[in-house]
């Protein structure tokens, strides 16, 4: 299988950056997208040439860490999919592939393909997080926890933090992300007792960071691989009435 792939290389994040033209061959379809790049950058060491920079860590749609735009879409062709699980069969052979970093202003480029992504961890920071007593383990069945909470508690939980919402936004907004992030705590009677502040100082953080603001174009739900939903926005911004209330 060859393919053209069309990259974006760029040294730093303040040096002017190029698509540039690699043809390829010796590729075949059983090969993930990653493995693709992997190959690509053997040839570049044979030629003695610069590898190119791209991030990733489980390869097996866990980490969130190797999110690039594909041909124009997040994550690649398919919905909710990260790009270390998509395959070369989904493209034909001859096909132009073109791979570009997240664009986002609070996601700045660091090299080629990799982007700071650390305006999650702030956001994160700010409130993703419980306050327990220490000392001896609280008898287990001592906070019960409803089934269907906990199973929503834990949808919320599936956010790796890719970032591909962000980057599929037209204003690139992070209320995906942030929503997934309060409402999984802020569900659970663990997570009560900072609910209102968590939900104030998490949303603050996320305009400091410079995130856009969400207008509901579900551009993002239909990227992203943990299949968060947009209601996880509404009910984020539920909330948010009632903790300027009572927080
Ligand atoms: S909400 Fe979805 S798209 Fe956004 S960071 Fe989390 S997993 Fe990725
Ligand atoms: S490398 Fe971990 S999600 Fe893709």
């Amino acid at each position: 299988m060859k393919v053209t792939f069309k990259i974006w290389r760029q040294d730093s994040p303040d040096s002017k950056g190029e698509l540039k033209t690699y043809e390829t061959d010796g590729l075949t379809e059983d090969m993930s997208f990653l493995e693709a790049l992997d190959h690509l950058n053997e040839k570049l060491v044979l030629k003695n040439e610069k590898v190119v920079a791209f991030e990733y860590d489980c390869r097996e749609g866990i980490c969130g860490q190797c999110g690039v735009f594909i041909n124009g879409r997040a994550h690649g062709p398919h919905d909710h999919m990260t790009t270390c699980q998509l395959h070369m069969r989904s493209f034909k052979d001859g096909d132009t592939i073109t791979v570009e970093p997240w664009q986002a202003g609070a996601f700045p480029i660091v090299k080629d393909l990799v982007v700071d992504r650390t305006a999650f961890d702030r956001i994160v920071e700010q409130g993703a997080y419980i306050t327990a007593k220490t000392g001896t383990a609280p008898e287990a069945n001592s906070i019960p926890v409803p089934k269907e909470v906990s199973d929503a508690a834990m949808d919320m939980a599936a956010c790796i933090g890719c970032g591909a919402c962000v980057a599929t936004c037209k204003n690139a907004s992070a209320a995906l992300f942030t929503s997934a992030k309060i409402n999984h705590l802020n569900k659970l009677p663990q997570g009560k007792a900072e609910q209102h502040t968590r939900l104030l100082d998490m949303t603050k953080q996320m305009e400091v960071e410079g995130f856009g603001s969400c207008t509901f174009t579900a551009a993002c739900e239909v990227e992203c691989p943990a299949e968060i939903s947009i209601s996880s926005i509404a009910e984020m911004n539920a909330r948010y009435v009632k903790a300027k209330i009572f927080g």
